[in-house]
């Protein structure tokens, strides 16, 4: 007897949503003791989009998911599951996801999924296999943040880093592998390095707390955060590639998460693939966390470089420690929506 052939996941489509506010690096100089210049040189940022008041993750999250739905040609009531991958749902109680599927009027089961940065791989790796295992027929898989609702506005080290915004993709199945192989890891004993320590279970929010900032995001050290975030991106990159019998000379295009231009241009460096065949997508965005490495993706799909039968490589690095990568041969045609 022969086995079944296999069922695959692949990517069908993909889709942004970004605020209509830019906030230029000047913003912060009338806020802080920084420069454009500094954050130009040291981050590769620009600009960012901030939510308008009353605009929640769900709402960015919802409209590239419409996108997304758009540019795979699926209809919001063959959506099978939905994912959204975020750090700053719209409410603590219920999740993101639901926000979104009511919006989007689907009928599928939704959930959150919180891996910070490293939550879009995370997202994607379970949309993967819930199509691989014939538990869902296609996922909508969504990375969204507002971190502008949990930016320390006095503190120089990281207010300038984020901004907001959604990329969302659509998981299909199919006869050959889109997604090739995942890659998921966390280590828990790094939480502190970057937290929002109060507004949860341990640290309820209180008048002192807020007042102490301790609501929003605190890095404890900016450098080991570059640090990890580079040493161990490309690490996962060279697992994933020996995984799947590929070197890095086959991969057409590098995503990694957009934290920073120096640490993107680093891991490049590393693996031994020049800049023309990485995406470098924070000068207008900022880093954008769970919504980076889908935002960057479609803004390059849509831009046209990425083409049927290339090897595309996602990488992502966050708080937690989390991180991971997604290897997917590209099997799209050029955007339709
Ligand atoms: N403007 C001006 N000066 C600044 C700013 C700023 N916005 N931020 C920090 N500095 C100062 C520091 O206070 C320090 O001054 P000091 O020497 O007087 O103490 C000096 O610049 C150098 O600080 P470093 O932290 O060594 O600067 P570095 O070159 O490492 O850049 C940065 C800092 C941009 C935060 C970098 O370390 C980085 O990007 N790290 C990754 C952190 C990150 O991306 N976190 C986001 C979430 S995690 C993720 O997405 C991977």
């Amino acid at each position: 007897m022969t086995a079944p052939p296999r069922r695959h996941a692949t990517i069908a489509g993909t889709g942004v949503a970004l605020p209509d506010r830019v906030v230029p690096n000047s913003f912060f100089e009338g806020l802080v003791e920084t420069s454009d210049q500094w954050i130009v040189e040291r981050t590769g940022i620009r600009e960012r989009r901030f939510a308008a008041e009353g605009q929640a993750t769900s709402h960015l999250a919802s409209a590239a998911g419409r996108r997304a739905l758009e540019a795979a040609g699926l209809a919001p009531e063959q959506v099978d599951l939905l994912i959204v991958a975020t750090l700053t749902p719209d409410r603590p109680l219920p999740s993101a996801a639901v926000m979104v599927q009511a919006a989007l009027g689907l009928s599928c089961p939704a959930f959150d999924v919180n891996a910070a940065c490293a939550g879009f791989s995370y997202a994607t790796a379970v949309g993967t296999s819930m199509i691989e295992s014939g538990g869902a027929e296609n996922a909508l898989v969504i990375g969204a943040e507002v971190l502008s609702r949990v930016l320390n506005l006095t503190d120089r080290t990281t207010c300038v880093l984020f901004g907001d915004g959604a990329g969302a993709a659509v998981l299909i199945p199919s006869d050959e592998p889109g997604v090739l192989a995942s890659a998921l890891h966390a280590d828990g004993t790094k939480a502190d390095l970057l937290t929002i320590p109060a507004g949860g279970t341990e640290r309820p929010l209180s008048p002192e707390r807020i007042a102490a900032h301790e609501g929003t995001i605190h890095m404890e050290s900016g450098r080991e955060v570059f640090r990890r975030a580079v040493t161990d991106m490309t690490s996962t990159c060279r697992d994933l590639l020996d995984k799947a019998g590929l070197s890095p000379d086959d991969v057409d295009l590098l995503i990694p998460h957009q934290a920073n231009a120096r640490i993107v241009a680093s891991v490049g460096q590393r693996l031994g693939i020049p800049p023309e065949r990485s995406v470098l997508d924070m000068e207008e965005v900022g880093n954008t966390s769970a919504a980076s490495i889908p935002i960057a993706l479609d803004r390059a799909w849509r831009a046209g470089r990425i083409h049927p039968g290339d090897v595309v490589l996602l990488a992502s690095f966050g708080a937690g420690l989390t991180w991971g990568a997604t290897l997917v041969r590209w099997t799209a045609p050029a955007p339709r929506a």
